[in-house]
C-alpha cells in the first residue's frame, strides 16, 4: 500500500525538515505538507500543501478526508517561553490539536501518527542528571504540563482504540535550515546566527545552564527510525526519552571560538526563560530508545558546531 503521509505544523523548525527528508524517502507526492500559515519556500516548491488550523475541527476533518492520510505528524504546538506569555492559548492549541488528530486517527484508521514531547514534561522535583524515563514529574511551565498530559492522551488512545501512536521527548533542537520558535533552548540556535554576523552574543541562560541538546540530522533520524520500528517492539506509547548532547552556553561559546577564535559571548541577567532551563533535566537516560529501536547518536558538540557554521555560513 503506498503511504500519504500528512505534516501538520510543516513551517516549523522540525516540520521544515521533516517534510523535506520525508519527500526525499516516500516521493514529493506521497508527503503533504500544512500548515495555519502559507508555505515556505522550500515546501511550496517541492510537493503539495494544504492551510490547515489544526483547532478548526472542521477543516481539519476535511483536509484528513481529502486526503486518507496512512500516517500523520501533528508537530503544530506553542513552546515553552511563548506558553508562558500566552498560557491559555498554549493550553488550547496543544490540547485540542492533539485530541482532533487522535479522534480523526481513529475515524479514518490512520496507521502511525507521531507526535513529539519534551524534556519540559519534568521539572523541579525529577532527577536532574541521567533523567530516567519513569520518575516524578512536576512539569511547572504550560508547555510542559500540556506535553505530560498529551502523553497520557496519547497512551490511553493506544491502549483504549489502538491508535499506533509513537513519540520522543525531544531536547533542545539545533539546526541551520529553519529557525526554533519561541522555546527556551532557542539560545543554542541563535547563538550561531549572531556568531557569523556579529562575531558576539548576549545569551539569555547564564553561563553554566546545562540542557540536553540534539542536532537536527540526529533528531529527523531518530523520528524516522521510531517511526519505522516494528510496534510489538515498542513498549513505550507516552514518549520516549532521548538524550541528544547536554552543554552549557559557555561550553558551546568554547567550541565556537575554535572555529571563530574572535566569538564573544556575554550573559543577561533576570530572562524569565533561565527559571524554566533550571526546572529542566541537565541530562537524559535514553535506554530504552536504544534497546527497543536502537537509537544510537552521531552528532557529539564538536561535530554539530562545525556542521551548524559550515552550512550557515553558505546560507548566509
Ligand atoms: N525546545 C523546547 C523549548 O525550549 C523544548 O521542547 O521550549
Amino acid at each position: 500500500m503506498t503511504e500519504k503521509i500528512l505534516v501538520i505544523g510543516a513551517n516549523g523548525q522540525i516540520g521544515t525538515e521533516l517534510v523535506s527528508a520525508l519527500r526525499n524517502i516516500y516521493g514529493a507526492d506521497s508527503v503533504i505538507a500544512s500548515d495555519i500559515k502559507s508555505p515556505t519556500y522550500a515546501i511550496r516548491h517541492t510537493g503539495p500543501f494544504e492551510i490547515v488550523n489544526v483547532l478548526d475541527h472542521d477543516n481539519l476533518h476535511h483536509v484528513f478526508n481529502k486526503h486518507k492520510p496512512t500516517q500523520v505528524y501533528l508537530l503544530a504546538a506553542i513552546l515553552s517561553a511563548v506558553g508562558e506569555q500566552k498560557p491559555k492559548m498554549a493550553w488550547d492549541l496543544n490540547m485540542t490539536g492533539l485530541l482532533h488528530v487522535l479522534d480523526f486517527a481513529v475515524e479514518f484508521k490512520v496507521k502511525k501518527v507521531f507526535w513529539p514531547s519534551s524534556i519540559a514534561v519534568f521539572g523541579p522535583h525529577s532527577p536532574q542528571y541521567d533523567t530516567p524515563q519513569y520518575c516524578v514529574m512536576d512539569p511547572n511551565t504550560v508547555y510542559g504540563f500540556s506535553k505530560l498530559a498529551g502523553e497520557r492522551w496519547c497512551e490511553y488512545y493506544h491502549d483504549k482504540y489502538g491508535v499506533d501512536i509513537r513519540s520522543i521527548r525531544y531536547p533542545g533542537l539545533i539546526g541551520w535550515r529553519a529557525n526554533p520558535g519561541g522555546g527556551t533552548t532557542d539560545y543554542a540556535v541563535h547563538i550561531f546566527h549572531e556568531a557569523l554576523k556579529n562575531n558576539k552574543y548576549e545569551c539569555f541562560l547564564s553561563a553554566n545552564t546545562a540542557l540536553p541538546m540534539m542536532y537536527m540530522d540526529d533528531a529527523i533520524r531518530a523520528t524516522i527510525a521510531l517511526m519505522d520500528a516494528p510496534a510489538e517492539n515498542l513498549t513505550i506509547r507516552s514518549s520516549y526519552n532521548l538524550a541528544g548532547v547536554s552543554f552549557t552556553p559557555a561550553q558551546i561559546a568554547d567550541e565556537i571560538k575554535k572555529v571563530i577564535p574572535g566569538f564573544e559571548i556575554s550573559y543577561a541577567a533576570n530572562d524569565p526563560r533561565q527559571a524554566i532551563a533550571d526546572s529542566w533535566p541537565k541530562s537524559i537516560d535514553d535506554t530504552y530508545a536504544q534497546k527497543e529501536w536502537g537509537w544510537r547518536l552521531e552528532y557529539d558538540l564538536p561535530k554539530m558546531v562545525e556542521d551548524m557554521l559550515v552550512n550557515l555560513s553558505k546560507v548566509a
